[in-house]
């Protein structure tokens, strides 16, 4: 396969340098890089039926739209001083309060990755990728202040600061993704660390507290592997306008399933509509992969979820 992770080349063809008696091969849809035009970007991240017009852009908003998450990794490890460079952008993320509930581990020791993978049922790509990240919601430290000014910190009992913790490790981690992206990194989350957060917190030797959010494998992609655009619902079904509004339509829908299966069909993987795929996702407590023990997890690790 020639096409490969496409950073911010663009890779619509040029039609100057096609030859008019022998057309090339026209790229997949999803195969844009993150400097081709908005169109081509909107075209691949919602296919013809939902495309909507020329917006607002420019480069970041580019980087952005052009998001894929890689699953195929060189093994080269990550150069000098780029952890620092994701945290850095990690911890310029907005943060509830100024809070700063979170911290990351750096794993790129082999076999602790390998120990790690196991709990996520073998995802593969975490053996790939050089490194692990993995994202914590961290109350420990304002506790530990806490203890150390002998002053009350029963506010970390309550499932609000869990919640705090969550969503500051979730912007500090998207943070991070996208400057992964503009450096040509690959990553991809890695939240199946969640079927079993106490292995987790064992692996990591983390203190009560501190719950492992999800993974996110960081390396350069293998760029002899395609990895397209994944193509999202339609705005009508996600964007409401003053009041949750009448955007569900079965039509919508369907376009979605058509679109998914394209990109799937573009990145030759099996063909599944992505209604029945949802659908068997939230079926039952059996297709939560264990996470269906999650509030039981969480208590275990230390959190009173008042
Ligand atoms: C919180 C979170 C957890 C995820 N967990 C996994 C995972 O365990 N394994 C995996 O291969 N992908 C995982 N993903 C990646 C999603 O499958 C992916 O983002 C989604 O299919 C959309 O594809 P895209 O990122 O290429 O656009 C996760 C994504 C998020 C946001």
């Amino acid at each position: 396969m020639t096409h490969g992770f496409l950073g911010a080349e663009p890779l619509l063809p040029d039609a100057t340098e096609t030859a008019p008696d022998k057309p090339a091969p026209r790229p997949a849809l999803s195969e844009v890089g993150a400097g081709a035009p908005a169109d081509a970007l909107l075209r691949a991240r919602y296919r013809e039926a939902a495309t909507p017009a020329p917006p607002h852009w420019n480069a970041v908003i580019g980087q952005i739209v052009s998001h894929r998450s890689v699953r195929r990794y060189r093994p080269d490890p990550l150069p000098e001083g780029i952890v620092e460079t994701l945290v850095a952008a990690g911890q310029s993320a907005a943060t509830s309060s100024n809070l700063q509930t979170w911290s990351v581990i750096e794993v790129s020791d082999p076999a602790r990755k390998a120990r790690l993978a196991e709990v996520t049922g073998g995802q593969k790509h975490i053996l790939e990728a050089p490194t692990l990240l993995v994202w914590l919601a961290d109350l420990e430290r304002l506790g530990r202040l806490g203890a150390e000014r002998a002053q009350p910190v029963e506010g970390l009992d309550y499932l609000e600061t869990l919640f705090v913790g969550i969503i500051d490790a979730a912007l500090a981690a998207q943070n991070a993704v996208l400057a992964a992206e503009s450096l040509g990194l690959g990553t991809v989350y890695i939240g199946a660390l969640r079927n079993d957060p106490e292995r987790v917190a064992r692996e990591l030797g983390l203190p009560a507290k501190v719950l492992p959010v999800f993974g996110l494998c960081v390396g350069y992609p293998d760029e002899s592997v395609v990895t397209g655009i994944k193509p999202r619902l339609s705005p009508s079904l996600v964007l409401h306008r003053e009041r949750y509004g009448e955007g569900f339509t079965p039509e919508a829908i369907a376009a979605y399933d058509a679109a998914i299966q394209d990109f799937q069909g573009e990145q030759a993987i099996p063909q599944v509509p992505w209604s029945r795929q949802a659908l068997a996702r939230v079926a039952a407590p059996q297709s939560l992969s264990g996470r269906d023990r999650i509030r039981d997890a969480l208590t275990k690790l230390g959190f009173a979820l008042r």
